[in-house]
């Protein structure tokens, strides 16, 4: 089974969401947590963007002891001497440079031409491997670039040593097919491409980032780049805990697999929510709090006689405690005496046929009915009788 390295970006990428301002103790909360959950590799931040931001990268350099640590710069020397005093103290440092290749990009941000992007990438990369051990390079806006200079590009990285070439969709603006088509014609057409890992970097802005991912791994991408629970520039990044839940879900599929510990994926979806103030959408996949909710009869009923009817993974795997069975107008006879059983209650079946009418005219009223609901009802009908 081919290994998928994994690509954590929480702390740089994650962070240009709007809004999130992470100091350097969250920072270093977060990167311990990612150490815990497995990440190989994380990017702590943008050293040249800030004082702060580099002070921060260095403070997760010296904590992190598993997992190689990243700094993200520009194809500048600048940026690079930043990275460099930022990634002081690291066990495993690592730079990343990206310089965008695309067209929009090099007449209207660059005003280069295509060699000129091509040489600063060049001397970028030397400079960077004077002084650093690894460096990842970046192709911005590879989603629209031209196939030509994408190869062009990576063979230029491939001879100047670069460990890991990334193929960013930066506007999030392919489909599956066009974006694993990219790294198959990569693996075909770049002498000596196996000297690199590839990577997969995803933006979501038309909700396809994760899909658009794994097609990069059925496509040959050694490495995979989001974030925990997707946040990130607009509409986010691929989020890690649907990749590595897809993966091991549909192993037989992918064959490919991750080495992250899944049971931290919660508690770590968790954290990142808590620090980043980010509120997790109740129906976002694996981590949403409806991930493993069910509320109608039909489904509820599957779930108390098997679980798999109705889930494709188990909340355990994830590390959370069990599934919910939401009591709602939808749900039936067999969730509610379960309820009832779970509080105690064993109710004869006038009993039960009588509570069970009250609670659908509750649940009509009502979008959740808590257990606190449940308990009043059952207590001021066993009063009555
Ligand atoms: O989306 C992007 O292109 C990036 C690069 C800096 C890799 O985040
Ligand atoms: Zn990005």
């Amino acid at each position: 089974m081919r290994k998928i390295y994994i690509f954590d970006t929480t702390l740089r990428d994650g962070e240009q969401s709007p809004g999130v301002n992470l100091n350097t103790r969250e920072k270093v909360e977060i990167a311990h947590q990612l150490e815990k959950l497995g990440i190989d590799r994380m990017e702590a931040g943008f050293p040249a963007a800030s004082p702060g931001d580099l002070a921060a990268v260095n403070a997760v350099a010296r904590a992190v002891k598993n997992s190689t640590v990243i700094g993200l710069s520009r194809a500048r020397e600048q940026d690079i001497d930043a990275v460099r005093e930022a990634l002081k103290g690291a066990q495993d440092p690592c730079i990343h440079i990206f310089l965008a290749t695309s067209p929009i990009h090099r007449q209207h941000k660059l005003r280069m031409e295509k060699a000129q992007v091509l040489e600063t990438a060049r001397s970028a990369i030397r400079y960077g491997l004077k002084y650093l051990p690894k460096v990842e390079f970046s192709l911005e806006d590879a989603g629209r670039t031209e196939l030509d200079f994408v190869v062009e590009m990576v063979t230029m990285a491939v001879q100047e040593g670069a460990s890991v070439v990334n193929i960013p969709d930066t506007v999030g603006y392919l489909t599956p097919y066009e974006y694993g088509n990219i790294f198959k014609h990569i693996k075909e057409n770049v002498i000596d491409v196996e000297k690199i890992q590839l990577s997969a970097h995803c933006h979501n802005d038309l909700g396809m980032a994760t899909a658009n991912t794994l097609s990069a791994i059925l496509n040959g991408a050694d490495q995979i780049e989001g974030t925990i629970n997707g946040i990130g520039e607009r509409a986010g990044n691929t989020a890690i805990e649907e990749i590595a839940m897809a993966l091991e879900t549909r192993q037989e599929f992918f064959q490919a697999k991750t080495s992250l510990r899944l049971s931290e994926i919660a508690r770590t979806s968790r954290l990142v929510s808590r620090l980043t103030g980010m509120v997790v959408p109740g129906n976002k996949a694996i981590v949403g709090a409806n991930a493993f909710a069910h509320e109608s009869g039909i489904h509820q009923d599957g779930m108390l006689k098997e679980k798999t009817t109705y889930e494709i993974m188990t909340p355990e795997s994830i590390g959370l405690k069990e599934s919910k069975l939401v009591l709602g107008k939808h749900s039936g006879r067999h969730a509610f005496r379960e309820r009832l059983i779970e509080l105690g209650y064993e109710l004869s079946e006038e009993e039960l046929n009588r509570a069970f009418g009250q609670f659908k005219d509750l649940a009509d009223k009502k979008k959740e009915v808590s257990d606190d609901d449940i308990l009043a009802l059952v207590e001021e009908k066993l009063a009555d009788t």
